[in-house]
Order: C-alpha cells, then structure tokens, then sequence
C-alpha cells in the first residue's frame, strides 16, 4: 500500500518541509538555507539556527502542503529528523512535528538523517536516474558526516558502516582551508571552481595522504587542512595561479582518499553498486574520479540530482514512508539525539587502536 507523508527537516541549518510517497514520489520538497546568516561567522552557529527554524518552520511547513495540493488530513504521517544533529535545531523539527501529529491524529515517525541521505537516491524527482538495486555501498560525505556504509535494505538494521572518517567530514575541510584563504563560507563550492582551472602537481606544497596505506576504510582529513594551514602561516595566502594549484591539490587530495577507501570497501565486500550522498557529493573532482575509477572495475556509480544530496525533507518524509508502511511508527515522547541510530565501527580521536 503507498502512503502518503508529509517530512521535517531541521537538523542542521536547512529549514525544510516535503510532502513525499513511500514510491519515492516527490509531491513537494521545500527547502530553506541559513547559509547567509550563518556566513559571518564562517560555520554554522548552533543558537542562532534553532532559532531561525522556529521562525521559518510553520511557514516552510504550509509552503510544502500547499505545493503538493494536500491538506494536513490528506497525509498518512509525520515524519521528522529526531537524530544525529544540533540538539536546539533538532527539537525544533520535533516539537513541530509532535504537535502536527496530536493536532491532526496523524503518526508521528522519527527519521534518523544519516539513514535519510543514504535512500536519498530512491527520490523519484526530476534529473533522477534508476535507482540502484540492494546491496550497494554508499559513501555519504557533507560538512558533517563522512562515512561509507554497506546499504542492503531501508531498515536501520540493513544498513552497516564500514568505515568513517576519525576528525573532520570532508566538507569540513573543505570548510576550514576555504576560510584559511580567505574565500569565504561554504567553501566546497568555491573551491571547487578554482581546483578546476588549477594544476595540482604545480601547488608548491605536498599534502598528505591520511590512512592511505592502511588496511580498513577509516579515513581522516584535519591532517591536509594543518598542512595547507601550515602552508600558509609560512608563504601566506597565495593569489592567481597558485591559489588554484593550491586548491586543486588539496581538493585531488581530499577526492583520492574517498575514492579509494570508497573502491576499496566495494571490493571487501564483493559488491558492484556505488551510491553517492551528502552535500560534497557536488564536488565535480568527486564526480568525475569516483564515476572513471568504478568504471575500470565494472562498478556502477549512481549519483541523485543535487537536491537529493544536500539536506533536504524529502529524503526524511520517504524514509518516515517506509517505516509507516511498515506498521513502524513514534510515540509521542520521542526525543531528540545528537548521536545517528547507526552502529558506528569508527571511533572518533587519534592515538593507538
Ligand atoms: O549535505 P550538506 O548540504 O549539509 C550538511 O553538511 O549536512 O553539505 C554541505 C557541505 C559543506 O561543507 C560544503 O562546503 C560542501 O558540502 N560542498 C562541497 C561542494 N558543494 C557543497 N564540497 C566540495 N565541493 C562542492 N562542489
Ligand atoms: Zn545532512
């Protein structure tokens, strides 16, 4: 049986609402970023994105039925993000969400966000492809996760982390080495133009590869951004051409460790289905060396269109869907998590294991 769900988003710093079927269909999908106000302090500033979701969320909410043509009494449920994220910005969604549910007498569904991305690619959506079929492996890289999972079903049970990074998200990174020259917030975008017209073997510094030449497929990045730091507390921030060297070599540095830990943990587990997730999965470097490299081992790329891939409603009403037609649903107590459902095999932190 389809049913119908209408899902909130507030995890992190996108206001969102969506209106989505357990087919993937997308009726409406509603988002609204808080990257300007956030950009003056160069990252996300917990306190001021609660409070921004508490203004814009009802409004957000009503956008997203009226756009699907639904009443609140037309849906089967709530869904709502509940976990991992920002505890004030998360309360919100589920404050929000628990009222909707008790108003109407509608279910309420808790979605984990991380579980959210990784069936993001089920969206059907304008500029989606077919999605895969199960198991495949997903690697989810944004500014606050980067990790690679074995996905055999939708349920939190099918899904298995196979490794993740020990620091910063890859996006973070991004992030950090953008503001270290000074271009501002996000800095995956950015950075991601001026690799593109720059020549990595050229930037006048060598990075280093975390990980690299160690079994299993945990990752790190806080080791390439200290060296471009380094870099420029010694030279200072480079102009012109070597700025775009400079990027394009941190940015090939960043991909390589993904795509090989990505290739490798496909190979381990014997399997020929790649999903990519998460806001960095934008990055044309990501792109362009994940889609060449799978191709010479006869492995297959699936990549959603982008707003299924930055954070989005969407991707929680469809995973709130299959939960309730499952007969899986909430109780009205639920609470929030800043920590995601999923086993996590990585451990946070340097020194020995
Ligand atoms: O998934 P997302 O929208 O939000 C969360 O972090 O949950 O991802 C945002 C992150 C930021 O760190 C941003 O710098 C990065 O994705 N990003 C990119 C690109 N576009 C966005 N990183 C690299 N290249 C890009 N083209
Ligand atoms: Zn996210």
């Amino acid at each position: 049986m389809t049913v119908t769900v209408l899902g909130l988003e507030t995890s992190c710093d996108e206001t969102a609402a969506a209106v989505v079927t357990s087919d993937g269909d997308v009726l409406s999908d509603v988002v609204r970023s808080q990257v300007a106000i956030h950009a003056p302090y160069g990252g996300v500033v917990p306190e001021v994105a609660a409070r921004d979701h508490a203004v814009a969320l009802p409004e957000i909410v009503t956008r997203a039925l009226a756009s699907a043509n639904r009443e609140l009494r037309d849906v089967d449920g709530i869904a709502v993000t509940n976990r991992p994220g920002l505890a004030g910005a998360l309360l919100v969604g589920l404050l929000t969400a628990k009222g909707l549910a008790w108003g109407a007498g509608k279910p309420l569904i808790g979605v984990d966000h991380l579980v959210g991305h990784l069936l993001a690619v089920f969206l059907r959506r304008e500029g989606a492809t077919p999605p895969p079929a199960f198991p495949f492996v997903a690697l989810l890289v944004s500014g606050g996760h980067t990790a690679i999972y074995r996905v055999d079903g939708s349920r939190l049970d099918d899904i298995q982390e196979l490794g993740a990074t020990r620091d910063d998200a890859a996006g973070e990174a991004f992030d950090k080495v953008a503001k270290l020259l000074g271009l501002g917030y996000p800095g995956g975008p950015v950075v991601d133009r001026l690799a593109a017209r720059g020549i990595a073997s050229r930037a006048p510094v060598t990075l280093p590869r975390p990980m690299a030449g160690r079994a299993g497929f945990e990752m790190s990045f806080s080791g390439i951004k200290s060296a471009v730091a380094r870099h420029v507390e010694r030279n200072g921030v480079p102009e012109g051409d070597a700025l775009e060297d400079l990027c394009a070599a941190f940015q090939e540095t960043v991909v390589e460790v993904l795509v090989s830990k990505t290739l490798g943990a496909t190979k381990a587990e014997g399997l020929g289905r790649i999903v990519l997730g998460g806001g960095v999965a934008a990055n044309r470097g990501l792109r362009k060396r994940m889609t060449e490299a799978a191709a010479t081992r006869g492995i297959e790329v699936f990549i959603p269109p982008l707003a299924s891939c930055t954070d989005n409603a969407a991707m929680i009403a469809y995973t709130g869907a299959l939960s309730l037609a499952r007969g899986e649903t909430s109780p009205l107590d639920l609470t929030p998590s800043t920590k995601t459902a999923l086993l996590r095999v990585t451990r946070k932190g340097g020194g020995r294991r």
